[in-house]
């Protein structure tokens, strides 16, 4: 608790270029959480070292990240948007964690062994170790409530293992986080292929929308939109790729999808497909305007990664102290 509030935290890889979804499905949706929750949201850098990158992209990326949290609507003001390389305590306690974790446990970490597939020439510790780092970002801010997506619950259930197995050894130290099951925000598919979920990695560009796409290109994505051979605009799952474009029409207007429904009645997917594409433009485009607006505003970026980097240290310098003391280690004098 901060304040009286519980705490949320929550990590995106500056790999990769947000895409329609991440901003329907979660971004959008956590705007709204800021007064019930103290929130923390951090670009993991530390993270995405674990596969090989460019360092002035990796720089860049991030930086541009951070700005699309604020671009979005959160407001850094209320929430927490740093760095995590920023925060030396995210490295210090996976250091301390590593040694409560089981390499059995890791082991079966099925992000670790697709990524090792992936990236068969690099299998390093630090890939193996990702989920502890994952932990420590969480159990730093004593957090109640982690919103994410199915691939990384496994993530959390070894977090909340790590927390329990350490808090049995040395008391109450660690919040046993939960996955935050609020409103999450509609599940966007690929455009190419609608059984799947929309992905920043998706190798096939037509088949995200990314949140810096112009207009003309949103347009274009959307008239290539896989459908069928239906001919008829129903809202169901014989039919994902018609669902699929009413499901991004009706959470960003707020229509309900038997409203839609009655709307393109009668009228060919050439129409829909249009107009969910005029849709997603206006939404987008008052959060491309203030990331070009931020882009020019050196200063006051600056000013957010410091002051927040600062708030950040000054929770996470909280817990590790504590951590430090139950391990053993020696106190510090002034
Ligand atoms: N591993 C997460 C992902 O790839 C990112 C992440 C890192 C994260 N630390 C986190 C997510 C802590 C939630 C909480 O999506």
């Amino acid at each position: 608790m901060i304040d009286g509030k519980k705490v949320l935290f929550s990590g995106m890889q500056a790999t990769g270029t947000l895409t329609l979804g991440n901003f329907a499905g979660a971004l959008r949706n956590w705007v709204a959480l800021s007064d019930e929750y103290e929130c923390f949201y951090c670009v993991v850098d530390l993270h995405s070292i674990t596969v090989r990158q460019e360092p002035a992209e990796l720089r860049k990326r991030a930086r541009n990240l951070l700005m699309l949290y604020i671009a979005a609507g959160l407001d850094p003001a209320k929430n927490c948007i740093y760095y995590q390389s920023h925060v030396s305590g995210h490295a210090e306690l996976s250091w301390i964690l590593n040694c409560f974790t089981y390499m059995g446990e890791l082991n079966r970490m099925t992000q670790f062994k697709d990524k090792s597939r992936k990236h068969a020439d690099n299998i390093n510790a630090g890939l193996f170790t990702y989920p502890v780092l994952m932990a420590s970002d969480i159990l730093l801010f004593q957090s109640d409530v982690v919103p994410v997506g199915i691939d990384q619950m496994q993530h959390l259930e070894i977090t909340r293992d790590i927390a329990q197995r350490f808090n049995a050894i040395y008391g109450d130290v660690f919040t046993i986080p939960e996955a935050y099951v609020g409103k999450t925000g509609a599940k966007i598919m690929s455009l190419q292929d609608p059984e799947k979920k929309m992905s920043k990695s998706d190798e096939n560009p037509n088949a995200s929308v990314y949140l810096m796409d112009d207009a003309d290109t949103i347009i274009r994505k959307f008239k290539r939109a896989v459908t069928d051979s239906e001919a008829r605009i129903c809202y169901s799952d014989t039919q994902p790729g018609i669902k699929n474009l009413i499901e991004i029409y009706c959470t960003l207007s707020g229509k309900s999808p038997e409203e839609a429904v009655r709307e393109f009645e009668g009228r060919g997917y050439g129409d829909l497909k249009l107009a969910v594409g005029e849709t997603v433009v206006d939404a987008l485009k008052p959060v491309q305007e203030e990331f070009a607006r931020l882009s020019k505003d050196k200063a006051y970026i600056d000013g957010i990664i410091r002051e927040n980097a600062d708030k950040a240290n000054y929770y996470a310098t909280k817990t590790l102290r504590r951590v430090q003391k139950k391990v053993g280690f020696p106190e510090r004098i002034r």
